[in-house]
């Protein structure tokens, strides 16, 4: 017996079996692609792909900033968000990921959070799958679905099915719990959140996480904006903002992405 929404054609009968429990429940023992090749990935990962870039450095330099901010704490949750959409929130979370990972060799977690814009598939080049939305869901065990990089010190929680209404899943209990578990096991979770505008979904998140990065599009988002978007946030969260997409002539942030002290 199958249950309907394994049917989906999203869900590769190929990478995936299902075998179903006495109470008729189907049960995710396997989901293919559990790894990701990091040669395949995105060149726009410069952290992979040019360490020795001065994006790259700037990236390791936010990381000495975020462990300075977890201090001797047993783990550090981190959103990553920015005022408006494609401002490079993606780029940063999963350039500051995998800098924890590599660079500083810590366990780390960046779970896609934008549940209605998830960007995170393409930059990783990874078949889109159960993730999330289907754990908040729960239709799946996050073990399950979770994606390893780097031998496991890089893990990622895809976005999973698109959903109607992510705010109202996000808000559950389960949200809580996953971040509370996911604290046991890794020293830093990075959340790649919505926007703030139009949304505001990003409230949702201000509660669960220790800090939020701040996305600002270099020479783009006008300033009016930032203070707006800023002024519908918990201040007292708010850790630090990174200047993206830097041109060179602006020495002092560099090409790139540069860091700045909220
Ligand atoms: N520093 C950067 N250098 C080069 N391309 C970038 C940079 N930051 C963002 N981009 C590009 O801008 C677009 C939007 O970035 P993305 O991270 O997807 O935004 P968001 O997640 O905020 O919607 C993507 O095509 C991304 O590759
Ligand atoms: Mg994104």
């Amino acid at each position: 017996m199958k249950m309907s929404w394994l049917n989906r054609k999203r869900i590769d009968d190929d990478i995936m079996t299902a075998t179903v429990n006495d109470e008729g429940v189907p049960v995710i023992i396997e989901q293919g692609n559990k790894s990701i090749n990091h040669n395949l990935v995105d060149n726009r990962l410069v952290t992979l792909k040019e360490p020795a870039s001065i994006s790259a450095e700037q990236f390791r330099i936010l990381c000495t900033r975020i462990a300075q901010l977890r201090q001797d704490a047993g783990s550090y949750v981190l959103a990553v968000t920015s005022s408006i959409k494609s401002e490079g929130k993606s780029f940063t979370s999963l350039n500051l990921a995998i800098s924890i990972a590599r660079d500083f060799d810590e366990k780390v977690l960046l779970i896609e959070g934008d549940l209605k814009n998830p960007g995170l598939y393409e930059y990783l080049k990874h078949p889109p799958g159960f993730g999330l939305t289907d754990v908040l869901e729960g239709k799946i065990d996050i073990d399950a679905c979770i994606v390893q990089m780097f031998d496991g010190q890089l893990s990622v929680l895809f976005a999973g099915k698109t959903t109607g209404n992510p705010s109202k899943l996000l808000s559950s209990l389960k949200m809580q719990e996953i971040l509370t578990t996911a604290r046991e096991q890794y020293k830093y979770i990075i959340i790649d959140t919505p926007p703030i505008m139009p949304m505001a979904d990003i409230n949702i998140y201000s509660t669960l996480v220790d800090g939020i990065l701040l996305v600002i599009q270099a020479g783009k988002t006008p300033r009016s904006l930032v203070k707006k978007a800023i002024s519908t946030l918990a201040a007292d969260k708010i850790v630090g903002a990174v200047l993206n997409g830097v041109e060179p002539i602006h020495s002092r942030y560099y090409y790139g992405s540069g860091y700045d002290s909220y």
